[in-house]
């Protein structure tokens, strides 16, 4: 087995306290902490393509690098082709540059997949009055007809093949609402009733569709979010993430990527054949409360 990342904990250097441009650890000694060990999951996808959707950062790439440590060949899709070349440079898949918004090509892409993550996505705050309406439009383009649409593609060959995997990478917005989040609540909605249908459809077929639910994960989207909130309040980064991202999270942590890969992983495996038109919350009990 390859593992296509550096070490855990040179990344958490990399990125830790005081690195420029990155999100504050909040962690206190009190925090549970992710373990540095590799692979809680023994997933063995040898002679599965999976297709991973806004690989090239973030929970996606997490999500790729894990497919192919598993054995999957692994096709990175991306708008941005610079990070997509970096990642197939560590062995890690086959660059597919591409803007999913443009959507027979999307489709086009997800022809031959066996396993497919939806997770590309991008994140607009503002109220429902000043919400632009054509950035509406594309959030929901993005983030539930372009799944639609890559669904739609592998689904003919995955039914070929008996066998078939759909992780749809939600929210908690997915199940709950936050003020000024109208297009990517509403996406993340969407999204979740689409996930359960294709697994009401795929379940003959031996495809399963899940939904992952990530509270705040330590990507660019959320460092993003903390910067333009603690400018608008006013606020230093390290209270945006406890006081406003964590308010309702009894984990006082941001989630890392690598955790939302070893579900998505596990969701990927022969083992959970069962698990299917779930929405598997890992958000440290926000969902809960
Ligand atoms: N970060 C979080 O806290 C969090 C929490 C819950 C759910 N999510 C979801 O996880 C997914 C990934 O988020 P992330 O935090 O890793 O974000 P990110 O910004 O780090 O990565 C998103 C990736 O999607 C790509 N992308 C954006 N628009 C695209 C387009 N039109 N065509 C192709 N690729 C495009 C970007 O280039 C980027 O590589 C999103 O669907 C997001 O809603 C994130």
């Amino acid at each position: 087995m390859t593992t296509h990342e550096p070490p855990r904990d040179d990344a958490r250097q990399a990125t830790g306290p005081g690195a420029p441009g990155t999100t504050p650890d909040i962690s206190g000694p009190s925090t549970p902490q992710v373990s540095s060990t590799s692979h809680t999951t023994r997933v063995d996808l040898t002679g599965r393509t999976a297709l991973v959707t806004g690989a090239a950062g973030g929970i996606g790439r997490a999500c790729a690098t894990r497919l192919a440590d598993a054995g999957a060949t692994v096709r990175l899709v991306d708008i941005d082709g610079a990070a997509l070349a970096e990642l197939a440079e560590l062995g890690v898949g086959e660059p597919v540059e591409l803007d999913l918004t443009d959507l027979d090509a999307a489709e086009e892409a997800a022809r031959g997949s066996d396993i497919v993550v939806n997770n590309a996505g991008v994140q607009t705050v503002a109220a429902v009055q000043d919400f632009p309406p054509e950035r509406f439009s594309l959030i929901l383009r993005l983030m539930v007809e372009s799944p639609f649409r890559v669904v739609r593609g592998a689904l003919p060959h995955m039914y070929e093949r008996g066998w078939g995997r759909i992780v749809n990478i939600s929210s908690v917005h997915g199940l709950r609402a936050s003020a000024y989040k109208s297009a990517y609540v509403a996406g993340k909605h969407g999204l979740e009733g689409f996930s359960k249908v294709v697994a009401l459809e795929g379940a003959p077929h031996g495809v399963t569709s899940n939904c992952v639910n990530p509270g705040y994960v330590r990507t660019a989207l959320v460092e993003r979010q903390i910067a333009e909130q603690a400018e608008a309040h006013g606020l230093p980064e390290d209270r945006v993430v406890s006081e406003v991202l964590l308010a309702r999270t009894p984990v006082k942590r941001l989630i890392e990527p690598s955790e939302v890969a070893e579900m998505v992983a596990y969701l990927c495996s022969d083992d959970a054949s069962f698990v299917n038109g779930a929405s598997l919350p890992i958000d440290g009990a926000w969902s809960s409360s």
